[in-house]
């Protein structure tokens, strides 16, 4: 069967959904982890979800630590490979999006957001990080989804707690784990589908709409630049942030993004 293209990105293992085949873990060092490595030995292909009750080694942006206690998603689907690797930063964007649609639509959480690069939050607090990874030579992305569910505030280290959430701590309750997940997975494959078929400016909508600190003035600092300040306008077709400082219209590719003082 030949393979379709559209625009840079191979759709083939697309066209229907793509059929997570999931592996379940009691305890990982990190879904991203060994997801990469499995991929890498071709012991499995894109398409393939890891998931795990606890991760040990959960690592995020810039490789600091993830907590992963009981409780919570910890998981990693393997996607096939954009041609274009800045794509790779629109991946986040769809998970993030995915995850946000699930707490808002199914589970009717309020003042949900989503924090660029690849955070969802609930009014300050950061409930969710998404983490994709590039496998060049699997010709495939790892993006790991980490959602704080069932767990406590007091799972988390001290210096942790002020800046994190749990959907626990929020409706004092316990959220059914497998279920949550199953919608997570759901949402996601569907997303993409739109994303792959529409492209990402088919969701800016959407994004902005929910979109932490929109047209606030925020301090942006990414490695290896300068740290500015500015308000966002919104995100661009390519995901990169749009932010106007007093001078100009710049474009962010990554970088950690905080309310200004
Ligand atoms: C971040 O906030 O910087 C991203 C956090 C990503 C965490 C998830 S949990 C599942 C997967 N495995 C990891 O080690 N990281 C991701």
């Amino acid at each position: 069967m030949i393979a379709q293209k559209k625009g840079e990105y191979e759709i083939r293992p697309y066209r229907h959904n793509m059929n997570w085949q999931i592996q379940k873990f009691a305890t990982c060092s990190s879904t991203n982890t060994q997801l990469k490595e499995a991929l890498l030995s071709g012991k499995v292909q894109a398409g393939t979800v890891f998931i795990a009750d606890e991760q040990t080694q959960g690592h995020g942006r810039l490789d600091r630590t993830w907590v992963s206690p009981k409780g919570n998603v910890a998981l990693s689907c393997g996607c096939p490979l954009p041609k274009n690797l800045q794509k790779v930063y629109q991946l986040n964007l769809i998970a993030a999006l995915s995850v946000l649609h699930l707490l808002k639509n199914k589970y009717g959480f309020e003042n949900v957001f989503l924090k660029w690069p690849n955070d969802v939050w609930i009014k300050d607090k950061k409930v969710c990080g998404i983490l994709s990874e590039v496998v060049a030579e699997a010709d495939a992305v790892v993006v790991g989804i980490g959602v704080n569910v069932n767990s406590r505030l007091k799972d988390f280290p001290q210096d942790l707690r002020p800046l994190l959430t749990t959907l626990k701590e929020i409706i004092n309750t316990d959220l059914d784990l497998p279920e949550f997940i199953k919608g997570l997975l759901k949402n996601f494959d569907e997303n993409l589908k739109l994303y792959l078929k529409n492209g990402l400016s088919f969701f800016l909508p959407e994004i902005t709409k929910d979109l932490k600190y929109f047209h606030q003035r925020v301090r942006v600092e990414s490695e290896g630049n300068a740290a500015f300040e500015g308000k966002i306008l919104g995100i661009d077709e390519n995901g990169f942030l749009k932010i106007k400082t007093d001078n100009e219209i710049r474009q962010v590719i990554s970088g950690d993004v905080t309310l200004s003082e």
